[in-house]
């Protein structure tokens, strides 16, 4: 038996003793049920993540039938759509093309503007916590939090922003290495509803252009070329889905991380300077995302390993951010760790869009947390959901 199981419970709290064995032992491994060549090393998941010969799509070079992929269920469409039109699951030219508009868009200036909005949203969560004695630093700051920066980015209107975090849980249940008809449901359902929602709101951006992201892509050209409708929806659905779920699991993880490490607490209370360090090992210690795929797109020999063109491999982000051989002593918390290679943004073309935006509202939501409740602490101690890639908790119950 293997020893790496990723629908072990135990595992699924704690994954770095497995990894730790992993790395000393078998770093690249087969696993049969999933079918997937895995890596734990750093340095094998940052050269995958660069070399071209890997990609996340491999449909531009192999049919359904060559790769034995069942043709996709018609009930799934709307999900399916989702993904066809997004930089995310494409490969260049098109995922040059994709990115370049996007980030005309998606820009530099665009991102430092949120910083007052951001801080203005997390004061405003840290207010309404302030009237009670014990609150979930996940449901009542973290989430929220992303979900307004986002969306004010987006441009989308405060009263529909209470639809977006549902929708955005439903689908990405669907990224998962299982998931059950229920699931599967509820996702399609949701791909469906946004989908027309942002669709409608184009429209309205379109006779009545505002100062917002969703009139940016709407608008957005380059050398005479535009983002169709549906890759518009996919950006946006990418933009929020990718935009959220990893930001809300850093201050979660991170948190229970400095409850397990008071003397940490207890530094990064006194020097709030070390925010930005302390994040980048946030996202070491105990990634967000623990795993990516990759296609094999041509038969190679990789590391003396013989690879087949149509196989996917997955990278243990969690493993290599992990690896003695790039981090001194792994397992320890180390707010001042620096440098920092964590893999966490991943690497290569399709390296994290939303980095800087990540960074600054991962500093703000620190911060704020810092300098207004400086008693917080543990209320129970808490569990992590049981899904392997998405690794964040269930709830993180503090007092004040
Ligand atoms: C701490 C928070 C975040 C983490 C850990 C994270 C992580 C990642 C990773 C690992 C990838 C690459 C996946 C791959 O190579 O297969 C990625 C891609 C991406 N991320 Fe993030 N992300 C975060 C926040 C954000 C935010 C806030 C946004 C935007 C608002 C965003 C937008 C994107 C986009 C658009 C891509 C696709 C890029 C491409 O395919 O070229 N992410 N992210």
């Amino acid at each position: 038996m293997s020893i790496f199981e990723p629908d072990d419970p135990a595992f699924l709290q704690n994954p770095y003793p497995v990894y730790q064995h992993l790395l000393a032992e078998t770093p690249t491994f087969y696993h049969e049920d999933s079918q997937l060549w895995f890596f734990t090393r750093h340095h094998d998941v940052d050269a995958i993540l660069r070399d071209r010969r890997f990609g996340r799509s491999i449909l531009h070079l192999m049919s359904r039938e060559e790769l034995d992929i069942p043709p996709p269920n018609a009930a799934y469409e709307p999900f399916h759509k989702l993904g066809q039109h997004s930089m995310f699951d494409k490969e260049p030219p098109e995922h040059t093309r994709l990115r370049t508009l996007v980030h005309k868009a998606f820009t530099p200036r665009r991102i430092r503007d949120m910083q007052h909005s951001i801080e203005a949203i997390a004061q405003n969560l840290v207010d309404s916590m302030q009237q009670r004695e014990q609150v979930d630093l996940l449901a009542d700051y973290a989430a929220p939090l992303s979900v307004r920066v986002i969306a004010e980015l987006l441009g989308i209107p405060e009263a529909d922003q209470h639809r977006l975090r549902p929708w955005s849980n439903a689908i990405v249940k669907l990224y998962e290495l299982d998931h059950t008809p229920a699931q599967a449901d509820h996702a399609i359902q949701a791909s469906q509803e946004f989908a027309d929602y942002l669709k409608f709101l184009a429209r309205k951006r379109r006779e009545q252009p505002r100062d917002d992201l969703i009139t940016a892509l709407v608008m957005v050209e380059e050398a005479g070329d535009q983002l169709s409708e549906d890759e518009y929806v996919s950006t946006c659905v990418l933009l929020l889905n990718a935009g959220h779920e990893a930001t809300v699991n850093v201050v979660g993880n991170g948190w229970l991380a400095l409850f397990r490490h008071p003397q940490q607490l207890e530094k990064l209370r006194a020097n709030p300077e070390l925010v930005p360090t302390a994040i980048e090992e946030f996202m070491r210690y105990d990634s967000p995302l623990q795993m990516f795929r990759r296609w094999i797109l041509e038969d190679m020999t990789y590391d003396g390993l013989p690879l087949k063109k149509g196989m996917q491999v997955g990278l243990i982000f969690g493993a290599a951010n992990h690896d003695p051989a790039v981090f001194q002593q792994p397992a320890s918390l180390d707010i001042t760790r620096s440098p920092n290679p964590h893999i966490s943004f991943g690497g290569g073309i399709h390296y994290c869009l939303g980095a800087p935006l990540a960074r600054m509202e991962l500093q703000v939501a620190y911060q704020t947390l810092l300098a207004h409740l400086p008693a917080m602490q543990l209320a129970a101690d808490p569990t992590f959901n049981p899904a392997f890639v998405i690794h964040g908790l269930k709830e993180l119950q503090v007092t004040l």
